[in-house]
């Protein structure tokens, strides 16, 4: 029955509300029990909505979450648990924003159904995302373990144990479609197919739990050939095939499991008691999600849009040590002397990376880093003797943008020998020992091309062509660099459905505005009347080949369309004129969150692996409102 309350009961709720003062201001962590807005003073409030409290490693991010905002005198943390249903989820977030927080963790339990709630929250406070990403970049940052990295660590782990004689494998799955599930199969997958001796011969979805994955093995072991190894993609369902195999009276394959948590029947217990071989530590990031929410809310500079976490083998060996596992990724330091930066830059290509290197020289003066700074002069031979040059200098770490993916080994080997940090700006490697980098700060390259490719087709739509074939002529990058080689790659996937479009003609101008030109010239002498669409992996060649194109009689922008990538100031200026349809965001201002990360680590912080920067596509229409804003 609908009326006013009862005086007893005001005085209750009364009492209630100074309680949960008191408790505000005397304790750390608080369940969110009411829908009332917190007015009083409460230092940083963090709401943390967690998908569930039920499953192991999500208690163990919440843990972690608590124990760390501990550490900062000004913080407190609610917390909500939304029992694994989305529509909770959704509610606790409104509840949270309704309790007044600063900063909202979610980690959500079902990306989809939660992007439109974080927007909402985003509107009015930042957003920090973990495990599980949103849709779309309506959020501060994103955290979360590097799963192919895990992946391609349980197939290293694979190799070493079926050695050159080579053997079977199994993968067991977690939930069919998530994204970990993908990316841990693909890193699997990516280190066997190294391996001519090793097969991949079975796989099963048992969706994360321990039963399914028993009953699917058992069903399984029943029937087929037995493996040499089983992976599993959490140890929880690992745990559930050694039952099966254990009832089916089978004793000699190897299982290797994901998580490495404590507790009974936990990755740790397992690997003790010589069930598991080995466990991956996936690192829930809640640490890092509250130091990143201090300095976010501090408004400290060079917060990057994603951070992907470091794993770790656990063994026999390892389990029971006290050894650092992460020793070599963070350093404490206790000298006030200046850091000593060397830092090897690719060269000056493009106006994108003479911003990049102003940014960095900018960036180590402010923060007090004494920088060695060498141009590569876009050779790798010069780059790689930078980097000597640092190691015999003994800096205190060194950074570098490699021009190409392949050939570091040697030298990054010796940094590591010198024991001197070396952190990867812009570009990554593609190197088998991922313990030869601390971390990477840049773009993801790869999401850049497939951007360009997702414009082209809403774009095309709405311009179709008279015949319905859309030819492209593409513009790559420096063979073998990593901008180059993922943009095409993204950029290709996201079309391969789209029959219509074919890449026609697919040149190298290796990011500079002259080959660019001068490439476009050769390809229009002869497919002048082809042509719909060029995409050029950066604005320079871009801009060149526009002086191509009106010079061959045609307008850019109207008869040939063109996207390109980078977005500096004059790609803006370009579109204001109509000869630029679209670019797509690469960051060269790399310089605040290069020092933030070197700083951190110097603090004794761990370093993630991939630091990825925040980053948007600009298509013509926007353009006269951007550019005033723009800084490059
Ligand atoms: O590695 C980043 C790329 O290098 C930029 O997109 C390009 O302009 C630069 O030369």
């Amino acid at each position: 029955m609908k009326g006013y309350p009862q005086p007893s009961f005001i005085l209750i709720a009364l009492g209630i509300m100074v309680v949960s003062v008191f408790l505000l201001w005397f304790v750390n962590i608080l369940p969110l029990t009411s829908y009332q807005k917190v007015d009083q003073e409460v230092g940083k409030l963090i709401g943390l909505s967690q998908a569930n409290l039920s499953e192991p490693w999500r208690i163990s991010m919440t843990e972690e979450i608590t124990q760390q905002a501990k550490q900062y005198p000004d913080m407190r943390v609610v917390i909500t648990d939304a029992v694994d249903s989305s529509e909770r989820q959704v509610d606790d977030v409104r509840r949270l924003l309704a309790y007044g927080i600063d900063l909202l963790i979610i980690s959500p339990t079902d990306s989809q159904v939660l992007t439109p709630v974080v927007t909402e929250a985003y509107k009015t406070i930042p957003v920090i995302v973990l495990d599980r990403a949103v849709e779309g970049y309506d959020y501060t940052l994103y955290i979360g373990p590097d799963n192919q990295l895990i992946g391609r660590e349980t197939g290293r782990s694979v190799s070493e144990l079926l050695g050159k004689s080579g053997g079977t494998v199994w993968e067991i799955q977690g939930r069919a479609g998530s994204p970990p599930t993908i990316d841990r199969s693909t890193g699997l997958r990516q280190e066997i197919e190294r391996h001519p001796g090793i097969r991949l011969t079975k796989t099963v979805t048992a969706d994360w739990l321990r039963d399914q994955a028993e009953d699917a093995l058992s069903a399984l072991l029943a029937k087929s050939p037995i493996p040499d190894v089983i992976v599993s993609q959490n140890d929880a369902m690992a745990y559930g095939a050694i039952l099966a195999t254990k009832k089916a009276g089978i004793s000699n394959i190897k299982f290797i499991g994901v998580d490495g948590l404590e507790g009974a029947n936990g990755g740790l217990e397992l690997v003790r008691k010589g069930l598991l071989t080995a466990t991956f530590i996936c690192p829930t990031g809640g640490k890092e999600a509250v130091n990143y929410a201090w300095d976010i809310l501090e408004k400290k500079p060079g917060i990057p849009k994603k951070i992907y976490l470091r794993t770790r083998k656990i063994t026999a060996e390892t389990v029971n040590t006290n050894v650092d596992p992460y020793a070599s990724f963070r350093h404490p330091r206790s000298n006030k002397e200046p850091i000593r930066l060397g830092f090897a830059q690719v060269g000056s290509e493009s106006r994108w990376r003479l911003t990049n290197t102003k940014s960095i020289k900018d960036a180590a003066r402010d923060a007090g880093i004494e920088l060695i700074f060498i141009d590569g002069q876009q050779k790798q031979e010069k780059q790689i003797e930078a980097i000597r040059s640092f190691i015999r200098q003994k800096v205190d770490i060194i950074a570098f943008s490699p021009i190409v993916e392949s050939g570091w080994e040697p030298v990054l080997q010796e940094a590591k020998e010198a024991g001197i940090p070396v952190i990867l700006s812009d570009r990554e490697v593609d190197i088998k020992d991922d313990s030869l980098w601390a971390t990477f700060i840049g773009s993801d390259f790869l999401e850049e091309g497939r951007r360009a490719a997702r414009w082209l087709l809403s774009y095309m739509q709405q311009h179709p062509t008279p015949d319905g074939i859309i030819n492209i002529v593409e513009l790559q990058g420096t063979v073998g660099s990593a901008p180059a080689l993922d943009r095409k790659r993204g950029f290709e996937t996201t079309l391969a459905a789209h029959k219509e479009y074919r890449i026609i003609r697919s040149e190298i101008a290796n990011f500079y505005f002259d080959q660019g030109r001068d490439v476009m010239k050769r390809i229009l002498e002869t497919e002048q009347n082809r042509i719909d669409v060029l995409f050029a992996h950066n604005d320079d060649m871009a801009l060149g080949a526009i002086q191509s194109i009106e010079a061959a009689g045609l307008n850019p922008g109207k008869d040939i369309v063109i996207v390109s990538v980078d977005a500096v100031k004059e790609a803006f200026q370009a579109m204001i004129a109509g000869k630029l349809n679209c670019t797509v965001e690469c960051t060269p201002l790399l310089g605040p969150q290069l020092m933030k990360v070197i700083q951190d680590y110097f603090d004794g912080k761990e370093l993630p692996t991939r630091i990825i920067t925040s980053e948007e596509v600009f298509p013509a229409e926007v353009a006269r409102a951007v550019l005033p804003k723009r800084r490059y």
